[in-house]
Protein backbone atom coordinates (compact mmCIF):
# COMPACT_ATOMS: atom_id res chain seq x y z
CA UNK A 1 0.00 0.00 0.00
CA UNK A 2 1.60 3.27 -0.75
CA UNK A 3 2.21 5.34 1.72
CA UNK A 4 0.70 8.52 1.83
CA UNK A 5 0.91 11.82 3.93
CA UNK A 6 -1.12 14.39 5.50
CA UNK A 7 0.72 17.85 5.13
CA UNK A 8 -0.33 19.40 8.00
CA UNK A 9 0.99 23.48 7.80
CA UNK A 10 0.17 26.15 10.52
CA UNK A 11 -1.52 28.78 9.03
CA UNK A 12 -3.84 31.44 9.62
CA UNK A 13 -6.10 30.61 6.90
CA UNK A 14 -8.77 28.23 7.70
CA UNK A 15 -8.97 25.21 4.64
CA UNK A 16 -10.99 22.27 4.13
CA UNK A 17 -8.78 20.04 5.99
CA UNK A 18 -7.86 22.53 8.32
CA UNK A 19 -7.72 21.76 12.14
CA UNK A 20 -7.70 24.45 14.79
CA UNK A 21 -4.59 24.83 17.12
CA UNK A 22 -5.03 25.59 20.64
CA UNK A 23 -2.41 27.54 23.07
CA UNK A 24 -1.83 27.36 26.48
CA UNK A 25 -1.01 29.28 29.16
CA UNK A 26 2.26 28.13 29.06
CA UNK A 27 4.35 25.21 26.93
CA UNK A 28 3.58 24.21 23.69
CA UNK A 29 0.67 24.63 21.43
CA UNK A 30 -2.15 21.72 20.59
CA UNK A 31 -3.40 20.72 17.01
CA UNK A 32 -7.18 20.05 17.86
CA UNK A 33 -7.79 16.81 16.24
CA UNK A 34 -10.70 15.41 18.39
CA UNK A 35 -12.60 15.80 14.99
CA UNK A 36 -10.31 14.22 12.90
CA UNK A 37 -11.83 10.93 12.52
CA UNK A 38 -15.62 12.47 12.23
CA UNK A 39 -14.09 14.48 9.76
CA UNK A 40 -11.71 12.30 7.44
CA UNK A 41 -12.07 9.12 8.88
CA UNK A 42 -8.23 9.43 10.20
CA UNK A 43 -7.03 8.42 13.60
CA UNK A 44 -3.66 10.16 14.92
CA UNK A 45 -0.98 7.49 15.63
CA UNK A 46 1.26 8.18 19.05
CA UNK A 47 2.14 5.03 20.74
CA UNK A 48 4.02 6.51 24.22
CA UNK A 49 1.67 9.81 24.01
CA UNK A 50 5.35 11.31 22.96
CA UNK A 51 3.23 14.39 21.23
CA UNK A 52 0.13 14.20 22.48
CA UNK A 53 -2.00 16.76 25.16
CA UNK A 54 -4.30 13.77 26.92
CA UNK A 55 -6.44 16.84 28.27
CA UNK A 56 -5.98 20.65 29.71
CA UNK A 57 -4.96 20.90 33.20
CA UNK A 58 -3.82 24.11 35.31
CA UNK A 59 -1.85 22.14 37.82
CA UNK A 60 1.33 21.67 37.41
CA UNK A 61 3.37 22.60 34.55
CA UNK A 62 7.51 21.20 33.29
CA UNK A 63 9.29 22.96 31.01
CA UNK A 64 11.74 20.09 30.12
CA UNK A 65 14.00 22.19 28.05
CA UNK A 66 14.61 25.03 30.59
CA UNK A 67 14.14 22.53 33.71
CA UNK A 68 11.16 24.38 34.81
CA UNK A 69 8.51 22.64 37.35
CA UNK A 70 6.01 25.06 38.78
CA UNK A 71 3.05 23.91 41.22
CA UNK A 72 -0.03 26.09 40.74
CA UNK A 73 2.49 28.88 38.87
CA UNK A 74 5.05 28.49 42.02
CA UNK A 75 8.27 27.44 41.67
CA UNK A 76 9.56 23.91 43.23
CA UNK A 77 12.62 24.89 44.27
CA UNK A 78 10.58 27.88 46.09
CA UNK A 79 8.05 25.78 47.68
CA UNK A 80 10.85 22.88 48.47
CA UNK A 81 12.60 26.04 50.44
CA UNK A 82 9.66 27.98 51.96
CA UNK A 83 6.49 25.64 52.28
CA UNK A 84 5.29 22.25 53.61
CA UNK A 85 3.53 19.49 51.99
CA UNK A 86 0.44 19.75 53.54
CA UNK A 87 0.48 23.24 52.51
CA UNK A 88 1.56 22.08 49.00
CA UNK A 89 -1.15 19.54 49.37
CA UNK A 90 -3.54 22.00 49.44
CA UNK A 91 -2.09 24.41 46.59
CA UNK A 92 -2.35 20.91 44.46
CA UNK A 93 -5.63 19.85 45.24
CA UNK A 94 -7.83 23.86 45.78
CA UNK A 95 -5.38 25.95 43.02
CA UNK A 96 -4.22 29.03 45.84
CA UNK A 97 -1.88 28.47 49.20
CA UNK A 98 -4.50 28.46 51.73
CA UNK A 99 -5.08 31.46 54.26
CA UNK A 100 -3.96 30.90 57.91
CA UNK A 101 -7.78 29.96 58.74
CA UNK A 102 -8.25 27.55 55.45
CA UNK A 103 -5.13 26.13 56.65
CA UNK A 104 -6.09 25.48 60.40
CA UNK A 105 -9.02 24.05 58.59
CA UNK A 106 -7.15 21.63 56.81
CA UNK A 107 -5.12 20.58 58.82
CA UNK A 108 -7.73 19.50 61.31
CA UNK A 109 -9.48 17.86 58.55
CA UNK A 110 -6.14 15.89 57.74
CA UNK A 111 -6.09 15.11 61.77
CA UNK A 112 -9.49 13.60 61.48
CA UNK A 113 -8.92 11.54 58.38
CA UNK A 114 -5.45 9.90 59.27
CA UNK A 115 -6.72 6.53 60.90
CA UNK A 116 -7.51 3.60 59.54
CA UNK A 117 -10.89 1.78 59.68
CA UNK A 118 -9.40 -1.27 62.16
CA UNK A 119 -10.58 -3.76 59.86
CA UNK A 120 -8.40 -2.26 56.88
CA UNK A 121 -5.37 -3.19 59.27
CA UNK A 122 -6.50 -6.81 59.52
CA UNK A 123 -6.13 -6.60 56.01
CA UNK A 124 -2.70 -6.78 56.50
CA UNK A 125 -2.14 -10.25 57.96
CA UNK A 126 -3.35 -11.78 54.22
CA UNK A 127 0.19 -10.64 52.62
CA UNK A 128 2.82 -12.73 52.93
CA UNK A 129 5.48 -10.74 55.01
CA UNK A 130 7.96 -9.98 52.31
CA UNK A 131 5.07 -8.67 50.47
CA UNK A 132 6.51 -5.69 48.50
CA UNK A 133 5.08 -2.62 50.29
CA UNK A 134 3.34 -1.39 46.58
CA UNK A 135 1.53 -4.28 46.65
CA UNK A 136 0.32 -4.27 49.73
CA UNK A 137 -0.33 -0.38 49.03
CA UNK A 138 -2.16 -1.37 45.49
CA UNK A 139 -4.37 -3.86 47.50
CA UNK A 140 -4.87 -1.79 50.86
CA UNK A 141 -5.80 1.40 48.69
CA UNK A 142 -8.50 -0.32 46.38
CA UNK A 143 -10.30 -2.06 49.86
CA UNK A 144 -10.87 1.49 50.59
CA UNK A 145 -13.10 1.52 47.91
CA UNK A 146 -15.23 -1.12 49.90
CA UNK A 147 -15.52 1.29 52.82
CA UNK A 148 -16.54 4.55 51.59
CA UNK A 149 -18.20 3.50 47.93
CA UNK A 150 -21.75 4.13 49.67
CA UNK A 151 -21.10 7.15 51.84
CA UNK A 152 -19.97 8.89 48.76
CA UNK A 153 -21.83 10.66 45.83
CA UNK A 154 -18.60 11.84 43.78
CA UNK A 155 -21.15 13.99 41.58
CA UNK A 156 -20.61 16.22 44.83
CA UNK A 157 -18.16 18.44 45.45
CA UNK A 158 -17.79 18.48 49.35
CA UNK A 159 -17.57 14.82 49.58
CA UNK A 160 -14.94 15.08 46.49
CA UNK A 161 -13.21 17.73 49.00
CA UNK A 162 -13.68 14.62 52.03
CA UNK A 163 -12.44 11.72 49.53
CA UNK A 164 -9.60 13.93 48.15
CA UNK A 165 -8.59 14.53 51.52
CA UNK A 166 -9.22 11.12 53.31
CA UNK A 167 -6.57 9.70 50.86
CA UNK A 168 -4.31 12.48 51.32
CA UNK A 169 -4.69 11.99 54.82
CA UNK A 170 -4.45 8.14 54.96
CA UNK A 171 -1.58 7.65 53.09
CA UNK A 172 1.01 8.03 55.82
CA UNK A 173 -0.65 5.36 57.91
CA UNK A 174 -1.32 2.99 54.98
CA UNK A 175 2.55 3.41 54.34
CA UNK A 176 4.09 2.55 57.42
CA UNK A 177 1.50 -0.51 58.30
CA UNK A 178 2.83 -2.26 55.25
CA UNK A 179 6.37 -1.58 56.55
CA UNK A 180 5.61 -2.45 60.44
CA UNK A 181 3.97 -5.45 59.02
CA UNK A 182 7.07 -6.99 57.05
CA UNK A 183 9.11 -6.49 60.05
CA UNK A 184 6.39 -8.43 62.57
CA UNK A 185 6.40 -4.80 64.71
CA UNK A 186 2.50 -3.48 65.91
CA UNK A 187 1.10 -0.06 63.81
CA UNK A 188 1.48 2.75 65.60
CA UNK A 189 -1.42 5.44 64.93
CA UNK A 190 -0.84 9.16 64.01
CA UNK A 191 -0.37 11.57 66.19
CA UNK A 192 -1.76 14.84 65.90
CA UNK A 193 0.57 16.40 68.49
CA UNK A 194 3.12 16.04 64.77
CA UNK A 195 2.63 17.73 61.20
CA UNK A 196 2.55 15.02 58.72
CA UNK A 197 6.80 14.30 57.99
CA UNK A 198 7.36 13.82 61.62
CA UNK A 199 4.08 11.66 62.27
CA UNK A 200 4.59 9.42 59.01
CA UNK A 201 8.37 9.00 60.63
CA UNK A 202 7.06 7.98 63.79
CA UNK A 203 4.43 5.43 62.52
CA UNK A 204 7.53 3.85 60.18
CA UNK A 205 9.97 3.87 63.45
CA UNK A 206 8.76 3.77 66.75
CA UNK A 207 8.08 0.89 68.87
CA UNK A 208 5.87 0.71 71.72
CA UNK A 209 8.44 0.17 74.54
CA UNK A 210 10.40 3.66 73.65
CA UNK A 211 9.69 7.17 72.76
CA UNK A 212 10.05 7.94 69.22
CA UNK A 213 12.10 11.21 69.41
CA UNK A 214 11.40 12.91 65.76
CA UNK A 215 14.73 14.41 64.17
CA UNK A 216 13.76 18.01 62.86
CA UNK A 217 16.68 17.73 60.21
CA UNK A 218 15.17 14.24 58.99
CA UNK A 219 11.71 15.20 59.35
CA UNK A 220 12.45 18.76 57.40
CA UNK A 221 13.83 16.15 54.83
CA UNK A 222 10.90 14.18 54.51
CA UNK A 223 8.88 16.95 54.55
CA UNK A 224 11.38 18.37 51.48
CA UNK A 225 10.74 14.59 49.37
CA UNK A 226 6.97 15.08 49.79
CA UNK A 227 6.86 18.47 48.26
CA UNK A 228 9.00 17.01 45.43
CA UNK A 229 7.41 14.12 44.43
CA UNK A 230 3.74 15.71 44.96
CA UNK A 231 2.89 15.97 41.25
CA UNK A 232 4.35 16.23 37.75
CA UNK A 233 1.68 16.72 34.88
CA UNK A 234 0.69 13.64 33.20
CA UNK A 235 3.28 11.08 34.01
CA UNK A 236 2.06 7.44 33.55
CA UNK A 237 0.38 7.57 37.41
CA UNK A 238 -1.49 9.86 36.79
CA UNK A 239 -2.64 9.42 33.40
CA UNK A 240 -3.17 6.19 35.32
CA UNK A 241 -5.59 7.70 37.55
CA UNK A 242 -7.11 10.16 35.21
CA UNK A 243 -8.13 7.31 32.75
CA UNK A 244 -9.64 5.29 35.53
CA UNK A 245 -11.98 8.37 36.45
CA UNK A 246 -12.88 9.18 33.74
CA UNK A 247 -15.37 6.04 33.75
CA UNK A 248 -16.59 7.16 37.43
CA UNK A 249 -14.79 4.60 39.17
CA UNK A 250 -14.57 5.09 42.63
CA UNK A 251 -11.50 7.49 43.99
CA UNK A 252 -9.94 4.92 46.41
CA UNK A 253 -10.00 2.27 43.27
CA UNK A 254 -8.18 4.84 41.17
CA UNK A 255 -5.32 5.46 43.24
CA UNK A 256 -5.07 2.19 43.45
CA UNK A 257 -4.47 1.99 39.79
CA UNK A 258 -2.02 4.95 40.16
CA UNK A 259 -0.26 3.20 42.81
CA UNK A 260 0.00 0.14 40.13
CA UNK A 261 1.45 2.33 37.82
CA UNK A 262 4.05 4.21 39.88
CA UNK A 263 5.74 0.97 41.01
CA UNK A 264 7.20 0.34 37.97
CA UNK A 265 11.11 0.73 37.77
CA UNK A 266 10.39 2.83 34.59
CA UNK A 267 8.59 5.50 36.70
CA UNK A 268 8.18 5.50 40.58
CA UNK A 269 10.36 2.29 40.93
CA UNK A 270 13.64 4.23 39.65
CA UNK A 271 14.51 4.79 43.39
CA UNK A 272 14.90 1.32 44.08
CA UNK A 273 16.10 0.36 41.00
CA UNK A 274 18.57 3.07 41.23
CA UNK A 275 20.53 2.37 44.52
CA UNK A 276 20.13 -1.40 43.12
CA UNK A 277 22.09 -0.51 40.37
CA UNK A 278 24.78 1.67 42.41
CA UNK A 279 25.28 -1.23 44.80
CA UNK A 280 25.69 -3.40 41.83
CA UNK A 281 28.79 -1.20 40.41
CA UNK A 282 29.84 -0.75 43.75
CA UNK A 283 33.27 1.49 43.67
CA UNK A 284 34.09 4.13 41.53
CA UNK A 285 36.44 2.56 39.19
CA UNK A 286 33.43 0.17 37.83
CA UNK A 287 31.47 3.10 36.55
CA UNK A 288 33.38 3.39 32.93
CA UNK A 289 32.01 -0.36 32.51
CA UNK A 290 28.11 0.59 33.45
CA UNK A 291 28.70 3.26 31.45
CA UNK A 292 28.91 1.12 28.37
CA UNK A 293 26.46 -1.32 29.23
CA UNK A 294 24.11 1.67 29.49
CA UNK A 295 25.39 2.58 25.77
CA UNK A 296 25.28 -1.01 24.22
CA UNK A 297 21.88 -1.13 22.64
CA UNK A 298 22.56 -4.99 23.09
CA UNK A 299 22.32 -4.56 26.68
CA UNK A 300 19.07 -4.06 28.72
CA UNK A 301 20.89 -2.36 31.24
CA UNK A 302 19.83 1.49 31.44
CA UNK A 303 21.44 4.13 34.29
CA UNK A 304 18.31 4.24 36.22
CA UNK A 305 17.71 7.42 37.96
CA UNK A 306 19.05 8.97 34.27
CA UNK A 307 16.64 10.13 31.59
CA UNK A 308 13.40 11.46 31.06
CA UNK A 309 10.63 11.88 28.62
CA UNK A 310 9.81 15.56 29.36
CA UNK A 311 12.93 17.02 31.23
CA UNK A 312 16.24 17.57 28.27
CA UNK A 313 17.84 19.53 30.89
CA UNK A 314 18.38 18.78 34.99
CA UNK A 315 15.29 17.58 36.66
CA UNK A 316 15.14 20.49 39.25
CA UNK A 317 14.30 18.27 41.89
CA UNK A 318 17.46 16.20 41.77
CA UNK A 319 19.60 18.77 42.69
CA UNK A 320 17.45 19.35 45.89
CA UNK A 321 17.54 15.94 46.41
CA UNK A 322 20.99 15.79 46.30
CA UNK A 323 21.52 18.71 48.53
CA UNK A 324 19.09 17.29 51.02
CA UNK A 325 21.15 13.67 50.90
CA UNK A 326 23.84 15.66 51.76
CA UNK A 327 23.00 17.82 54.32
CA UNK A 328 20.71 14.56 55.97
CA UNK A 329 24.29 12.53 55.53
CA UNK A 330 26.33 15.19 57.69
CA UNK A 331 23.89 15.38 60.37
CA UNK A 332 23.73 11.93 60.92
CA UNK A 333 27.63 11.68 60.73
CA UNK A 334 27.37 9.14 57.74
CA UNK A 335 29.16 8.73 54.72
CA UNK A 336 27.45 6.64 51.49
CA UNK A 337 29.81 5.30 49.59
CA UNK A 338 26.72 5.12 47.24
CA UNK A 339 27.09 8.75 47.33
CA UNK A 340 30.31 9.47 45.62
CA UNK A 341 29.50 6.59 42.98
CA UNK A 342 26.36 8.77 41.96
CA UNK A 343 28.36 11.78 41.97
CA UNK A 344 30.96 9.99 39.54
CA UNK A 345 28.68 8.43 37.73
CA UNK A 346 26.39 11.65 36.89
CA UNK A 347 29.85 13.98 36.52
CA UNK A 348 30.82 11.11 33.74
CA UNK A 349 27.79 10.89 32.01
CA UNK A 350 27.48 14.40 31.54
CA UNK A 351 30.23 14.56 30.01
CA UNK A 352 29.83 11.55 27.61
CA UNK A 353 28.18 12.25 23.86
CA UNK A 354 25.94 9.36 24.30
CA UNK A 355 23.81 11.05 27.84
CA UNK A 356 24.87 14.98 26.25
CA UNK A 357 23.57 14.04 22.41
CA UNK A 358 20.10 12.17 24.21
CA UNK A 359 19.98 15.17 26.79
CA UNK A 360 20.04 12.49 29.40
CA UNK A 361 20.51 14.30 32.63
CA UNK A 362 19.74 12.88 36.15
CA UNK A 363 15.88 12.95 37.50
CA UNK A 364 13.72 12.79 40.39
CA UNK A 365 14.90 9.15 41.52
CA UNK A 366 18.79 9.45 41.01
CA UNK A 367 19.68 10.99 44.39
CA UNK A 368 16.37 9.86 46.20
CA UNK A 369 17.11 6.04 47.34
CA UNK A 370 21.07 7.95 49.04
CA UNK A 371 18.50 10.10 50.96
CA UNK A 372 15.72 7.78 52.32
CA UNK A 373 18.64 4.95 52.76
CA UNK A 374 20.19 7.15 54.95
CA UNK A 375 17.29 8.21 56.40
CA UNK A 376 16.59 4.73 57.35
CA UNK A 377 13.89 4.36 54.66
CA UNK A 378 14.51 0.00 53.42
CA UNK A 379 14.75 -0.08 49.63
CA UNK A 380 11.75 -1.52 49.31
CA UNK A 381 9.87 1.28 50.84
CA UNK A 382 11.15 4.19 48.40
CA UNK A 383 8.58 3.77 46.08
CA UNK A 384 6.23 3.42 48.52
CA UNK A 385 7.77 7.08 50.19
CA UNK A 386 7.03 8.58 46.36
CA UNK A 387 3.37 7.06 46.44
CA UNK A 388 2.66 8.80 49.64
CA UNK A 389 3.87 12.41 48.17
CA UNK A 390 2.37 11.46 45.05
CA UNK A 391 -1.00 10.88 46.42
CA UNK A 392 -1.75 15.09 46.42
CA UNK A 393 -1.29 14.93 42.60
CA UNK A 394 -3.36 12.25 41.95
CA UNK A 395 -6.10 13.07 43.96
CA UNK A 396 -5.65 17.09 42.82
CA UNK A 397 -5.94 15.40 38.95
CA UNK A 398 -9.22 13.60 40.00
CA UNK A 399 -10.69 16.74 41.36
CA UNK A 400 -9.82 18.76 37.89
CA UNK A 401 -11.01 15.96 35.75
CA UNK A 402 -14.50 15.81 37.70
CA UNK A 403 -15.04 19.54 36.54
CA UNK A 404 -14.61 18.77 33.17
CA UNK A 405 -16.74 16.54 30.94
CA UNK A 406 -15.24 14.97 27.54
CA UNK A 407 -16.73 11.64 29.15
CA UNK A 408 -14.66 8.18 29.29
CA UNK A 409 -11.27 7.77 28.08
CA UNK A 410 -11.42 5.59 25.11
CA UNK A 411 -7.91 5.51 22.80
CA UNK A 412 -8.40 4.36 19.12
CA UNK A 413 -5.65 1.68 17.60
CA UNK A 414 -4.77 0.58 14.31
CA UNK A 415 -5.33 -2.57 13.94
CA UNK A 416 -2.71 -5.20 12.41
CA UNK A 417 -4.52 -8.37 13.33
CA UNK A 418 -6.43 -11.58 10.98
CA UNK A 419 -8.87 -10.27 8.64
CA UNK A 420 -12.09 -11.87 8.63
CA UNK A 421 -12.11 -16.07 9.13
CA UNK A 422 -14.13 -18.47 10.10
CA UNK A 423 -14.11 -21.19 12.56
CA UNK A 424 -15.80 -23.52 10.11
CA UNK A 425 -12.03 -22.90 7.98
CA UNK A 426 -10.13 -23.76 10.93
CA UNK A 427 -7.45 -26.75 10.12
C1 LIG B 1 9.88 9.35 36.92
O1 LIG B 1 6.83 11.30 33.54
C2 LIG B 1 7.20 11.79 34.69
O2 LIG B 1 7.00 12.95 34.94
C3 LIG B 1 7.85 10.79 35.65
C4 LIG B 1 8.40 11.36 36.95
C5 LIG B 1 7.31 11.92 37.84
O3 LIG B 1 7.61 12.78 38.67
O4 LIG B 1 6.16 11.39 37.75
O5 LIG B 1 9.33 12.40 36.66
C6 LIG B 1 9.11 10.28 37.76
O6 LIG B 1 9.35 8.37 36.50
C7 LIG B 1 11.29 9.71 36.53
C8 LIG B 1 11.91 8.67 35.54
C9 LIG B 1 12.42 7.49 36.39
N1 LIG B 1 12.90 6.39 35.50
C10 LIG B 1 14.20 6.08 35.37
O7 LIG B 1 15.10 6.72 35.89
C11 LIG B 1 14.46 4.84 34.52
C12 LIG B 1 15.62 5.11 33.57
N2 LIG B 1 15.18 6.07 32.53
C13 LIG B 1 14.70 5.53 31.28
O8 LIG B 1 13.99 4.31 31.42
C14 LIG B 1 14.07 6.58 30.39
O9 LIG B 1 14.90 7.66 30.39
C15 LIG B 1 12.66 7.07 30.70
C16 LIG B 1 11.69 5.96 30.80
C17 LIG B 1 12.65 7.85 31.97
C18 LIG B 1 12.25 7.99 29.56
O10 LIG B 1 12.23 7.23 28.43
P1 LIG B 1 11.83 7.82 27.02
O11 LIG B 1 11.41 9.24 27.10
O12 LIG B 1 10.90 6.85 26.38
O13 LIG B 1 13.18 7.88 26.29
P2 LIG B 1 13.68 6.82 25.29
O14 LIG B 1 13.53 5.46 25.88
O15 LIG B 1 13.03 7.08 23.99
O16 LIG B 1 15.22 7.20 25.24
C19 LIG B 1 15.72 8.03 24.24
C20 LIG B 1 17.13 7.49 24.00
C21 LIG B 1 17.13 6.00 23.65
O17 LIG B 1 18.30 5.75 22.91
P3 LIG B 1 18.19 5.70 21.27
O18 LIG B 1 17.15 4.64 20.94
O19 LIG B 1 17.76 7.10 20.85
O20 LIG B 1 19.57 5.34 20.81
O21 LIG B 1 17.86 7.60 25.24
C22 LIG B 1 18.23 6.29 25.67
C23 LIG B 1 17.31 5.32 24.97
O22 LIG B 1 17.92 4.04 24.86
N3 LIG B 1 18.01 6.28 27.13
C24 LIG B 1 18.85 5.74 28.01
C25 LIG B 1 18.29 6.00 29.26
N4 LIG B 1 17.14 6.67 29.12
C26 LIG B 1 16.98 6.84 27.77
N5 LIG B 1 20.01 5.08 27.84
C27 LIG B 1 20.61 4.66 28.98
N6 LIG B 1 20.13 4.88 30.25
C28 LIG B 1 18.98 5.54 30.41
N7 LIG B 1 18.50 5.76 31.64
Amino acid sequence: MATKYVNAVLSEQQGDGSLPVIDGVLGPSAVDIQTLYARHSLLAFDPGFRSTAACKSAITFVDGDKGILLYRGYPIEELAEHSDFVEVAYLLMRGELPTPLQRKNFDEAVGSHNLLHEQVLSFYRGFRRDAHPMAVMVGVVGALSAFYHDVMNIRDANDRQIAATRLVAKMPMIAAASYTYSVGRPQRYPNNKLDYASNFLQMMFGTPNREYIVDPVLARALDVIFILHADHEQNASTSTVRLAASSGANPFACIAAGIASLWGPAHGGANEAVLKMLMEIGSVENIPKAIARAKDKGDAFRLMGFGHRIYKNFDPRSRVIQAQAKKVLAHLGKDDPLLEIAMHLEEIALKDEYFIERKLYPNVDFYSGILLRAMGFPMNMFTAVFAVARTAGWVSHWLELQEESHGIDRPRQIYVGKTLRHYSEKK
